[in-house]
């Protein structure tokens, strides 16, 4: 139980009845941070983080009136230590609201918790299904993306491509068994067919093997989940291996996400479909990106911006009950009534609590992200054996 619940039920009946207790006082609201800081999706975290930091910073470090202090634990991407992390923060570093994690092994195991102890909580990166499926919660939100809604689209793309026999290559785990899947419903639909599929484990980076594999089985392109420092060696592997050329690279955009730069000449070419791009044409993008440029001294990318939407998304919906994370019902749907104009374009929940959101089809061209256009508009993920959703 969180910190402003338990004060919450010690306060009186006519604290109760005045409302706001934690308003008036100006108790400070703690969030955790469950996000990795160490390992290959280290720079995925600190991303959000900063990103969080920087539009909080803006916001005069308040949320609903409530001055913020930050609570970061490094989840090191490790769902085995998912259950002792999370009772960290919630039941040790009692945390108001719970944010992250990248992992969706991490994720799956946190959804236990936070789904008895009734936390909310603010889904920042991890796509599982689950989360906004079988185990979705009132209390549990996600301002990314389920894998379904990154991979599903790109099947259609590489089709009208001409590529009607694919390798799937993939980390092993639910995050690359999912967007396996979504592709695959997709990509059999339209009447492909997938010759093999390579499954390596997480967070191995050794793909010698499977790169010759590959060009020995001559597909007509390859479909990939990777995601940073991962997705930068797998793309320079790729190419000094002389596939670049010849078996075009398809992917959910993780696969260059944040990585472009390491990746150089080899990403050259590859398509993607991600919620996001650099160089989307719109006000908040432009006005995000040159803000989180001149604090770090990076490019944003799509984890900063789930940072950012994170802390607009709470700030709406906070200062709606004024801060009073006590009144959880009201809370709750105050966040299902945000709207926001995110660097991403329009966002909004669905019934399941995850985002209603445009899918771009990328292209790497001379070394920047080219958006070609929507491969899905307004893409609402299924929410299959969500009870939220009638
Ligand atoms: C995931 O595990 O859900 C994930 C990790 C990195 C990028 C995208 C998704």
């Amino acid at each position: 139980m969180s910190l402003s619940r338990r004060t919450f039920l010690g306060a009186t009946a006519a604290s109760f009845a005045a409302g706001r207790v934690f308003a008036a006082s100006k108790a400070k609201i703690r969030i955790g941070l469950l996000l990795p800081y160490s390992g290959t999706y280290a720079a995925l975290g600190n991303n959000i983080t900063d990103a969080m930091k920087l539009v909080a910073g803006k916001l005069g470090n308040k949320l609903g009136g409530r001055e913020i202090e930050w609570v970061a634990v490094d989840d090191e991407s490790d769902p085995a230590k998912a259950p002792a992390n999370v009772n960290k923060l919630i039941s040790g570093e009692k945390v108001d609201i719970l944010t992250g994690p990248v992992h969706s092994g991490v994720a799956m195991a946190m959804m236990q918790i936070v789904r008895q102890e009734k936390t909310l909580t603010i889904v920042t990166n991890a796509g599982a299904q689950a989360v906004t499926g079988q185990l979705c919660a009132p209390n549990v939100f996600r301002t990314s993306f389920s894998n379904w809604q990154t991979s599903y689209p790109c099947a259609e793309v590489m089709l009208k491509d001409g590529r009607k026999k694919a390798v799937l290559m993939f980390w092993n785990y639910s995050f690359g068994q999912e967007s396996m899947a979504a592709f695959k419903e997709g990509y059999s639909k339209g009447g492909g067919t997938i010759v093999k599929e390579i499954a390596v484990p997480f967070p191995q980076t050794e793909f010698q093997a499977n790169l010759s594999e590959i060009a020995s089985l001559k597909p007509d392109a390859v479909f990939v989940f990777f995601a940073g420092a991962g997705a930068a060696k797998f793309v320079k592997d790729y190419a000094d291996a002389g596939l670049r050329d010849k078996i075009p690279l398809y992917g959910s955009g993780f696969l260059t996400e944040g990585v472009l730069g390491a990746q150089g000449a080899a990403a050259e070419g590859i398509k993607t479909t991600l919620h996001y791009a650099d160089s989307l044409d719109n006000g908040p993008n432009k006005k995000f990106r040159a803000a989180f440029k001149e604090a770090t001294g990076r490019e944003a990318d799509v984890y900063a911006v789930a940072g950012h939407d994170t802390v607009h998304v709470l700030a709406q919906a906070l200062d709606k009950v004024q801060g009073d994370t006590s009144a959880q019902k009201e809370l709750i749907a105050a966040l299902e009534s945000v709207r926001l104009d995110s660097p991403r374009g329009p966002f909004r929940f669905s019934k399941a609590h995850n985002p209603i959101q445009n899918i771009y089809l990328r292209q790497v061209k001379g070394g920047k992200e080219t958006v070609i256009g929507i491969a899905q508009k307004e893409a609402e993920d299924p929410a299959f054996g969500c009870a939220m959703v009638k």
